[in-house]
């Protein structure tokens, strides 16, 4: 059984915030922001948009494109750290998209690798369990997990969402060609948001048993980042995974018509470019006007990219997912 991608959407929020206003909050400039990191602004939540409504407008760009009803939908896959829900999201998304047909929906949790995991789970699916047609949701507000007074972090993130739909089609179609997956947890201690503990007004039933109880309630820590570390552990180890993709695949990349990455620095853009030898004409990079979007990065970048007539079918996308856990991974597809 094969598998291709059929349709893409994206969605980010109204306000947007520019360097020039971060300058205002913290001790930074436009050219610090811009030269470092390629960003110049970025989109943030506000009023009553939720993550869940960007979600489910990318997905319903994804599905128009495609061409396919929310009944016809047999999986939803959201991609993302920061859900609005505990026990996962995705089931909102689904219901919000009005799938009547009860599909399964989970949420994949891998940081800025998300969607790259979720699009080798929907093939999996695919080929594996008779599923027809998966949407893979990435979609992020890391803005509510940055603390706005941390220069070295608050200047790099906004939010957003991103959507495709995966298809089942005929062997000979197939356009999900490989895929190279990694996790180092050694290397969380270089960005991380850990789970932090409240104190609670418990000490009335703390006091009534012998032991400690309740439980500390718990939140998450914003957003710790080593920048230089995380920097050299992207140039170094994702033209590795691009290559190792390419070979699975038995291709080179003279083959790529696009090289897709997470957009987290235009310097790392930049840098596994060249590590790959492929010109700037053949790589996508939208990270000027979002910032780092996390999981929902490479679908936004797909769905401009295809939108502006960039991306026409039958091109070949190199793209490669990496940041917190750590975690990074790489996929090549045909769109
Ligand atoms: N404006 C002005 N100065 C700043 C700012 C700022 N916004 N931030 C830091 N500085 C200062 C520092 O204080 C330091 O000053 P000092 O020399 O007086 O001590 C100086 O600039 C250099 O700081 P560095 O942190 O060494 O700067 P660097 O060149 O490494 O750039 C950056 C920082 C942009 C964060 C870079 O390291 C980077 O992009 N790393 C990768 C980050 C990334 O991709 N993260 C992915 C996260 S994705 C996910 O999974 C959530």
């Amino acid at each position: 059984k094969g598998c291709k991608l059929v349709g893409c959407g994206s969605a980010v929020p109204k306000l947007q915030i520019s360097n020039d206003d971060l300058a205002k909050i913290v001790d930074t400039s436009d050219e610090w922001i811009s030269g470092r990191t390629g960003i110049r602004n970025r989109h943030v939540l506000s009023g009553k948009e939720s993550l869940t409504s960007l979600a489910v407008e990318a997905a319903s760009k994804a599905l128009q494109m495609a061409q396919v009803e929310p009944d016809d939908v047999d999986l939803v896959l959201l991609c993302t750290s920061t859900a609005e829900e505990l026990f996962g999201g995705a089931p909102q998304i689904q219901k919000e998209l009005g799938c009547s047909s009860n599909p399964l929906a989970y949420d994949i949790t891998a940081a800025c690798s998300g969607f790259v995991l979720g699009l080798v789970s929907a093939a999996c699916h695919v080929r594996g369990g008779g599923f027809r047609n998966v949407l893979v949701i990435g979609a992020d507000a890391l803005s509510r997990f940055v603390d706005w007074t941390d220069r070295g972090t608050c200047i790099l993130f906004g939010d957003a969402a991103g959507a495709v739909l995966v298809q089942a089609c005929e062997s000979e179609e197939d356009g999900l060609f490989a895929f190279d997956l990694h996790s180092d947890g050694e290397g969380a201690r270089h960005l991380n948001a850990s789970i932090r503990y409240e104190e609670t007004n418990g000490s009335l039933v703390t006091n009534c048993l012998a032991y400690d109880f309740p439980p500390r309630r718990a939140t998450y820590s914003n957003i710790h980042m080593n920048g230089k570390e995380v920097f050299r552990f992207a140039a170094r180890f994702v033209p590795l995974s691009i290559e190792s993709a390419l070979e699975k695949a038995g291709l080179s990349g003279s083959h790529i018509d696009w090289l897709l990455l997470h957009q987290a620095n235009q310097r790392i853009i930049d840098a596994v470019a060249a590590r790959l030898e492929l010109s700037q004409e053949r790589v996508i990079s939208n990270i000027a006007n979002y910032g780092n979007t996390s999981s929902a990065s490479i679908p936004l970048a797909l769905d401009e990219a295809v939108r502006s007539g960039k991306v026409r079918t039958g091109h070949i996308i190199a793209s490669s997912g990496f940041g917190a856990g750590l975690t990074w991974g790489s996929v090549i597809f045909r769109w």
